[in-house]
């Protein structure tokens, strides 16, 4: 299975502009639960350094761009965000990474749950370790 999957939204274009509409289970592949968003990031400083149990997610750079670095534990595949129309899907148990941010980035994330904690990995090691156990199984 491809470690990157682009999700791409219609663009609603005329003479005044573009739109993209975002909506659950439609152009975005799960029920939205929360909406976040960084910006003001710092040219230099990388984040994220995550993954979830069980959190789905689909991040898409609304404006300026990024790196996003994918890791499922066998395959690593990084790649440009700079469209805001097209999103990619950050499945459960992806290890990722964001840097190289643009000055004016704003990277907007959608996800299928609340907030929780509970459900990051954090280090590295037990990533390795949870995705092993979990293809053991
Ligand atoms: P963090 O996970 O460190 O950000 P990133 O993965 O982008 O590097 O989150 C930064 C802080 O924000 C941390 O204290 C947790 C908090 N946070 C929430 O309270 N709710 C949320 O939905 C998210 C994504 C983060």
């Amino acid at each position: 299975m491809s470690l990157v999957k682009w999700v791409n939204f219609p663009v609603k274009g005329d003479e005044r502009g573009s739109l993209v509409v975002l909506e659950a289970s439609r152009s975005v592949p799960f029920q939205i639960k929360r909406v976040y968003y960084l910006f003001s990031t710092k040219e230099d400083v990388a984040r994220g350094f995550h993954a979830h149990k069980e959190l789905y997610q689909v991040a898409v750079c609304v404006a300026g761009k990024c790196r996003m670095l994918l890791d499922n534990g066998s395959e690593k595949q990084s790649v440009w965000l700079d469209s805001p129309h097209k999103g990619i899907m950050l499945e459960k148990l992806v290890w990722h990474e964001m840097y190289d941010f643009s000055e004016d980035c704003v990277l907007m994330v959608l996800a299928d749950s609340y907030y929780d904690e509970e459900d990051y990995i954090r280090n590295y090691d037990s990533f390795l370790r949870v995705v092993k156990k979990n293809h053991d199984t």
